[in-house]
């Protein structure tokens, strides 16, 4: 053990807690993905930082004027995989896409956050996606296979539920 010196120990774990922290930092690319439940997916995206972490919808900048129901101004931030799906035209969101939308009233006061989120065999019927809707706070006011929100997003059916843009 005499090789094992305090400073050596320290090196050690500097390396093992940067290695371990960096591709969280860099997108959550490490962070387990959540389950379907709207807890676990609100502690995920506070966890990654999705504003930091996540893109923008493309062509879309932030507080962009909205249709009804969603508020006046709106801010769509996708994950990784979500953009992966967009940039390429692939028709459809692969499983693990996230779309996360902010709803801001008009004098720019967060209202509610909406959220899709593509979970394997969630619900074949319309498109696997995990529907949520928050408060600002973070509290659950609409989770799961939401009738509501696939009512609506139902004439979206051929562009994979989504409305912001064309997947292909
Ligand atoms: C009456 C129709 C309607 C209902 C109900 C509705 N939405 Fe939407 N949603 C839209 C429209 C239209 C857009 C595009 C917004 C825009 O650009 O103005 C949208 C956009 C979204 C987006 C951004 C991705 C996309 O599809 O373009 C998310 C996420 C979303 N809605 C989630 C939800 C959730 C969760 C619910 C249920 C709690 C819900 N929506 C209920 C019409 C609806």
């Amino acid at each position: 053990m005499k090789f094992l010196k305090p400073t050596m120990l320290c090196l050690a774990l500097v390396a093992f807690f940067t290695a371990t922290a960096i591709p969280v930092a860099a997108g959550g690319g490490s962070a387990a993905p959540p389950a379907a439940t709207g807890k676990d997916l609100w502690n995920y995206l506070t966890h990654v930082k999705y504003q930091e972490s996540f893109a923008l919808w493309p062509g879309k900048g932030k507080l962009y004027k909205g249709t009804e129901p969603h508020g006046m101004l709106l801010t769509t931030y996708v994950n990784k995989t979500a953009l992966g799906s967009i940039q390429g035209k692939k028709g459809t969101m692969p499983v693990g896409a996230i779309v996360v939308k902010e709803n801001y009233k008009p004098d720019k006061k967060l209202a509610a956050i909406t959220v899709m989120y593509k979970v394997a065999g969630f619900n074949p019927e319309a498109g696997d996606w995990f529907w949520v809707k928050y408060a600002p706070d973070g509290t659950i006011q609409k989770e799961g296979k939401v009738g509501g929100c696939i009512g609506c997003h139902g004439k979206a059916k051929g562009n994979d539920f989504l409305f912001t843009g064309e997947l292909k």
